[in-house]
């Protein structure tokens, strides 16, 4: 099987070229390879055949992107629905990479696929549209709806993932100020590029939901990364209105694995226990 990997040096790209290793795989770097060159993209990909094409690429500065929603939506939608064109010419599958962040967080237990979107932000709403390309141009499509990224190569988007952004902060800030009132799901990359590769055996095509299990709040994720270090840093839990985002987000945006389960995807860790298998790789603990 010939699969494409767009935004291969990215967070999710680079796993994902490591649990894929095995089959004929195709790297696609920007900005050679650039999503919005609809034609130059669509070129390239034609030259390749490939049976399933992988789009990790995004626009993911979400405060950034209040700012400037054409920018936003002409990678997280409008390349989106290029790219399905392209997919339905080549006729090749697509996997492509949405966000908790569709939920409007008003929901109280996780969210399943079947849930209503009603995202908040424009980051949001770009993923959701781009979704909804996808669904109208394409049948043989994996949209996969994932949450709270990290990964050994850091998000390029955003400079960072979480958990290396607060073990740097720690050193040079006193005290430490984080959301404790958005509930998520912190997920491993290296764990989601591994359900990713069983998921595209299946051939059970449509939308799923796949983040580690459990849920923290990012105050809660920091705590537990400074216990792992055995490390006490001076911590002031403070909610969203403190913090002072541009975008609003969801206050709990945990979703449900409920498809990936019903088909029998391996089950994700918990998410503490992913975390610790990254800080172990990581070098912070041992
Ligand atoms: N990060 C999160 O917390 C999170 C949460 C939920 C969902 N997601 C979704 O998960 C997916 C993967 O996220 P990630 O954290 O792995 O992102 P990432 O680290 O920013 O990787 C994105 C990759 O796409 C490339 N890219 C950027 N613009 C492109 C373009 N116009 N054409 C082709 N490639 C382009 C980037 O290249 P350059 O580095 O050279 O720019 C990078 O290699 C995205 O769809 C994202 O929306 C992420």
């Amino acid at each position: 099987m010939r699969i494409a990997i767009i935004g291969a040096d990215g967070q999710l790209g680079t796993d994902l070229l490591i649990s894929l290793r095995n089959y004929d795989i195709h790297p696609l770097y920007f900005p050679e390879f650039d999503i919005i060159q609809k034609e130059k993209a669509y070129g390239i990909l034609a030259g390749l055949a490939p049976d399933i094409v992988i789009n990790t690429a995004a626009y993911n500065r979400v405060d950034e992107g209040e700012e400037d929603p054409a920018k936003v939506f002409a990678l997280n939608a409008l390349a989106v629905r290029n790219l399905a064109i392209s997919c339905d010419k080549i006729r090749c599958a697509l996997v492509h990479f949405s966000t908790d962040y569709v939920f409007d967080g008003k929901k109280k237990t996780p969210y399943v696929e079947a849930d209503c979107p009603n995202p908040l932000n424009v980051y949001g709403m770009s993923k959701l549209t781009g979704e909804y390309f996808i669904r109208s141009f394409l049948d043989r499509y994996y949209i996969v709806r994932t949450s709270s990224l990290y990964g050994t190569t850091g998000c390029w988007d955003k400079g960072h993932n979480f958990v290396d952004m607060v073990i740097s902060m720690e050193k040079n800030r006193s005290p430490l100020k984080i959301v404790n009132d958005q509930l998520m799901t912190p997920t491993s990359t290296y764990e989601l590029a591994e359900r990713i590769k069983e998921l595209i055996k299946t051939e059970r095509f449509g939308l799923y939901h796949l983040t580690n299990e459990g849920q923290c709040s990012w105050y809660e994720c920091a705590k537990s990364i400074f216990e792992m270090m055995k490390i006490q840093p001076d911590m002031v839990s403070i909610n969203s209105s403190e913090y002072g985002s541009k975008a609003r987000r969801p206050a709990y945006s945990v979703l449900e694995n409920m498809k990936a389960k019903k088909i029998g995807i391996t089950e994700f860790s918990y998410w503490k226990d992913a975390l610790r298998n990254y800080m172990i790789k990581k070098g912070y603990i041992k």
